[in-house]
């Protein structure tokens, strides 16, 4: 019987074309060679169906087993696909992955910060020592009158002594009491104002800026910057100055610092003292730093002067103090070993770079 014959040829052949359908499919690596695929084995003229024509040529019950034959084979033929097309998602996923790697253990890419000025940094190191020994920062006032600036300091109009400050004067009417309007030559008058204002004991120290009418140079700026430190209590006396400031030196320029203190003469002290340390550098032996000296003078100070403290209404036989003024940028360029005054405001990134 033709019929019987031919039955067994659609499995042979549907299984001769799983495998070719199979092989196909692995060479797949795109969504249009998947549709292409589809359409070739399992599409509506597809090769399956294709073969599964020849079915009305088989034996009545020989046609459920090659159907259900041909069934199984299509489902397992789109389940492959399936898996393929999953597969080749997996990978392109993967490689996606790949490319956007980020390797967090690079060093990132460097944020540019600002910093502080040195001036600024140095300021904020010293008033931090006076303030761990109980010293209060308070500011006043750069416009100053004469008053303050000088007067109430003990420096009388037309006193030779005004010869130590090179002063600008504000072009405005001078007004009674007060006096001409100038740039405060000092923070001096900071300890008057407080002094005005608060009643003893005072313990403080004054930063700001200060003002003298003077050509610039190595070691002179028109504008610098001060602090002020006062302490006024029953009983302070010079040991108590030295103390404070042998400790402030000690822990600026370090432990062994030696401190000297020459007698001077500033009009609202009495003692007044020049102070210098032995110098770092060098440790006192001689070099150019301290001009073979050992020494390097770094402020002024001394015992506030009686007639200061009657002209806030301080009773000098009952109250006493000690008064200093330092330079910042003295310190600062001392500490550093910078030798010329003019580098601080000269607004060179490769010089303020250097205080990070
Ligand atoms: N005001 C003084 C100056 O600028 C420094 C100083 C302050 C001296 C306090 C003694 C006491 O030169």
């Amino acid at each position: 019987m033709a019929d019987e014959t031919t039955a067994p040829d659609i499995p042979t052949q549907l299984e001769a074309l799983e495998r070719e359908a199979e092989a196909q499919l692995s060479a797949c690596a795109a969504d249009a060679d998947f549709n292409e695929w589809r359409t070739t084995y399992l599409g509506r003229s597809g090769k399956v169906t294709q073969l599964l024509r020849g079915l009305g040529g088989l034996p009545k019950e020989e046609r459920p087993r090659i159907g259900q034959l041909a069934n199984t084979v299509k489902q397992r033929l789109a389940a492959a696909l399936e898996a393929q097309q999953a597969q080749l998602r997996r990978n392109e996923h993967a490689e996606a992955l790949k490319a956007e790697a980020l390797d967090v253990t690079l060093p990132g890419e460097p944020v540019r910060a600002g910093q502080l000025h040195p001036i600024t940094q140095v300021l904020n190191e010293i008033l931090g020592i006076f303030e761990r020994m109980g010293f209060h920062v308070v500011e006043g006032p750069e416009v100053e009158w004469d008053r303050y600036n000088f007067a109430l300091l003990n420096i009388p109009a037309d006193h030779p002594a005004r010869d130590m400050w090179d002063t600008f004067y504000v072009d405005a009417e001078p007004v009674s009491n007060l006096g001409s309007m100038l740039l405060r030559t000092h923070t001096s008058p900071v300890q008057v104002r407080v002094m005005e204002e608060t009643p003893p004991p005072v313990r403080i120290v004054a930063p700001g800026r200060v003002y003298r009418n003077e050509a610039t140079d190595a070691s002179h700026e028109a504008i610098f910057y001060q602090i002020e430190g006062l302490a006024v209590d029953d009983r302070i006396n010079m040991g108590d100055l030295k103390g404070v400031l042998t400790a402030f030196a000690r822990q600026l320029f370090g432990g062994k610092t030696r401190v000297r203190f020459n007698c001077s003469y500033f009009p609202f002290v009495e003692p007044g003292a020049e102070v210098s340390i032995s110098c770092h550098v060098c440790s006192g032996n001689g070099c150019r730093v301290c001009k073979q000296t050992g020494w390097l003078e770094i402020l002024g100070c001394g015992i506030v002067h009686p007639n200061v403290l009657r002209a806030v209404n301080y009773d000098p036989e009952k109250y006493s103090g000690f008064a200093f003024g330092l330079g910042v940028e003295r310190i600062a360029m001392l500490k550093y070993g910078i030798d010329d005054i003019r580098y601080f405001y000269g607004n060179d990134i490769r010089f303020l770079e250097q205080f990070r």
